[in-house]
Formats: structure tokens, sequence, C-alpha cells
């Protein structure tokens, strides 16, 4: 078996999602299994050079995964002519900068959401990468998901009939700090360090619904922060300046509306952390991560308002699982492997950075929309 090796350049390979997702559920992954078979029989064999800001780290996860390439000098990275990809999964707002050096030194870029902070940085970093004619793509993990896949299927097969809403809610308690470790990093509740939720999870929303349902014309969002204070990682308090919850309508072409709830600061009582509930004439569906259920139109019980009598039905039983007629492998790898052969062999790929750049425009919509008080249309970029 040929290997063809291709160098890729892991920034922020020592936080939570450069190093689980995308060095060890992904570009590892792809190893165990023997590398990314390719149409003329070889096999593509990702060799990642880690890059960050503390070698004691780089150096120790390389060693934990006999790796040999790592260092905190990213120009000294992007020189090399063996790495042909730039991936950054940095702080957001880190990542404009790198990925413009990346742009320059000729590599194909890959990065997580959100692409930029900025609208204005995120669309032209996609001008950039086309300019240069690099490939280019972002994040787009939940896509991915079962749950979301099997939401596709439904929704690709005529299952809904007309759609007429969506109902998302997504969010658990992020712990204050203070009694319990926080289980997200503490610049995610600061607006300063690119910390808030819309910026975190618009970006998400808008390309679930774009993929699956269609073209965001408007929004409407409400913003807060409930939690006003907490405790970082090294046990110092601090103000939280970011929006720790978002309640977002959103329009959508054909006359969709979604309504998605995005919260921090919410106890779980789903059955999963997302959940999506969609409408139709014909039928309706909840999706989460992994499981997604229907009741079609001609199985739909009819419920009967009356407060004085105990609720004997159980509503839940009434659903039907869909199943999933096919293996659900990491999403961050199946995006990997994708982006891989669209770098290699040409492969079509829609998640790139102008895909990018209306999930920051979203974002930054969806904030104007909460400070001023308003519903904002969405202008095609
Ligand atoms: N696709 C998803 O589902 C998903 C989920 C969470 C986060 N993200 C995105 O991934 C990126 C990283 O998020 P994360 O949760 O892994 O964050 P993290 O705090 O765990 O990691 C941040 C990375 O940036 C590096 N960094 C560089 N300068 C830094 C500085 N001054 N302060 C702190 N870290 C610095 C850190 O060393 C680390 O490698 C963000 O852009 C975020 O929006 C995506």
């Amino acid at each position: 078996m040929v290997r063809r090796p291709i160098g890729i350049v892991v920034n922020g390979v020592t936080g939570r999602m450069g190093y689980r997702q995308h060095l060890v559920r992904s570009l590892l992954a792809i190893r165990e299994q023997g590398g990314l078979p390719l149409a003329d029989g070889s096999r593509l064999w990702p060799e990642p050079v880690l890059v960050g800001r503390n070698a004691a780290k780089l150096a120790d996860i390389a060693a934990r995964h006999d790796l040999t390439e790592w260092t905190t000098d990213l120009t000294e990275a992007l020189a090399r002519p063996d790495v042909e990809i730039y991936f950054d999964a940095q702080l957001t707002r880190l990542r404009e900068k790198a990925v413009r050096l990346a742009i320059e030194a000729g590599k194909h870029i890959y990065v997580e959401k959100p692409t930029a902070d900025t609208l204005t940085g995120a669309v032209e970093l996609a001008r950039l990468a086309d300019a240069a004619g690099v490939k280019h793509g972002v994040v787009q993990d939940k896509l991915f998901l079962p749950g979301l896949r099997k939401l596709a299927r439904l929704v690709r097969g005529g299952f809904f009939g007309r759609i007429l809403s969506i109902r998302g809610e997504f969010g658990y308690w992020v712990f204050e700090g203070d009694w319990q470790s926080p289980q997200r990093p503490s610049w995610n509740y600061r607006v300063e360090d690119g910390g808030g939720i819309v910026v975190d999870m618009f970006p998400h929303w808008h390309y679930v619904m774009e993929d699956l349902f269609g073209r965001v014309t408007a929004v409407t969002a409400r913003i807060a922060t409930h939690i006003p204070e907490r405790v970082d990682e090294s046990g110092a308090p601090y103000r939280a300046t970011a929006d720790d919850a978002a309640y977002g309508i959103f329009e959508l072409e054909g006359g969709i509306i979604a309504q998605i709830n995005s919260s921090w600061a919410v106890r779980v009582y789903r059955d999963e952390l997302v959940e999506f509930q969609v409408d139709g004439t014909e039928g309706s569906a909840v999706a989460g991560l992994r499981e997604c259920r229907v009741q079609h139109r001609a199985v739909t019980p009819r419920p009967v308002w009356n407060p004085d009598q105990p609720e004997t039905t159980d509503y839940r039983s009434q659903w039907q699982l869909v199943p999933d007629n096919e293996e659900f492998d990491n999403g961050f790898k199946v995006q990997w492997e994708l982006f891989l052969r669209h770098v290699v062999e040409d492969a079509p790929y829609r998640q790139d950075l102008w895909a990018g750049a209306r999930g920051v425009q979203l974002a930054e919509l969806g904030l104007r929309s909460a400070h001023e008080g308003r519903r904002l249309e969405v202008q095609p970029l």
C-alpha cells in the first residue's frame, strides 16, 4: 500500500477541540484505520505538526502519541514545504491573523468556527483564500451528528410535507466555578476574549438551518448574562461580560420559522443536550445528537385540553424511532475526510470560508438585534 503523507499544521492543539476532536478523534483516528483510501489506490497519511504557545504541553502531547513534529513558532511551521494544510482551533480572537499568515504561505485552510470575530474579517479571509487559489473549509460538525443526519434524511425524503417551524433547545448548566469546577474555559464568558453564546452557537445554528432547511432571511434575538460573576481556572473570580443565554427567532426562506434557545444557565430536562423539533404538514420529528423520533400525520393523536383531569397520556411513547440504516463515524473525522479529499482529489466541498462567514454574519446580526431590540434582515453576502 502506497502511503501519501500530507503535512497538517494543527494550531491550538492543546485546547479542548484541537486535542480531543481534531487531533485524537480525527487525524490520529484516520492513521489508526490505515490512512484515508484514495481513488488511485494509495492511502493519505496525515502528518500533524503541532503548534501552540507552551513547549512543554506540545512535547507532552507529541510524546503521548508518538509524534515528533511540534513547534511554538507558527512562521517556521508554515515555511515547511511538506505542510499543505493549516488547521486552526485556537481561541477565536487569534484566528484571523494566523489564517492570513497561512494563506500568504500558500497553505490550504481548515478552521474551527467562528472563522473570525467580525464579519468583515470573515469575508476578508474567504476573499483572500479564493484570491490565493487555496482550498478552504470550516468545521460544521453538527451536520455529521447521527441525529441530524437522520433529520436531513427525513427532509430530503419528503417526510414533512411543507415544513412550518423548527424549535431548538440547546444547553446545560455550566458551573460557576466557585463550588464545582466549570466545564468550559473561562474565555467563553468574557466578551473581550471573544466569548459569548451567540458568537459560539449562532454559527452552528446557521449551518444547520441553511443546510437542512434553507437560507436564513431574518433574525430577532434577545440575549442575557444570567450569571454575572464566575470563577476562572485559577480560582480567581471574574466578571462575566458575555451573554450566557440567547433566545433567537430566525426566519427562513419558504416561510419556515425557527426558534432556538441556547443557554449555559439551564438544567437539562430533555433526552439530549441539543434537540430540534420540526413540524410539517405531513409529520413531525424531534432530533438530538444521536436519536431522531417521528410522528406521522396519519398517527397523530387528538389531545384534549382538560386541566381538571390528571394527565394519562404518555406523549413521548407515541413517537417512532428513526433507524440508523448506516454506520455513523465521529462527525469531526467524517468532515476531515471530506476536506482532505477536497484538497487532494478535488472532491466537492460545501463548507467553505464563505459558509463560515455567513455563520459569523448571523452571530453579528443576532447581537445587533438584541442590542437594538429589533428584527434584522440577513442580506446575502
Ligand atoms: N465545533 C465545535 O463544536 C466547537 C466547540 C467548542 C469550541 N469550538 C471552537 O474551537 C475554538 C477553541 O475552543 P476550545 O473550547 O477548544 O478552547 P480552549 O480554551 O480549550 O483552547 C484554546 C486554544 O487556543 C490556545 N490559545 C492561544 N492563545 C490563547 C490565549 N491567550 N488564551 C487562551 N488560549 C489560547 C490555547 O492554548 C488552546 O490550544 C474556538 O474558536 C471555539 O469557538 C468549536
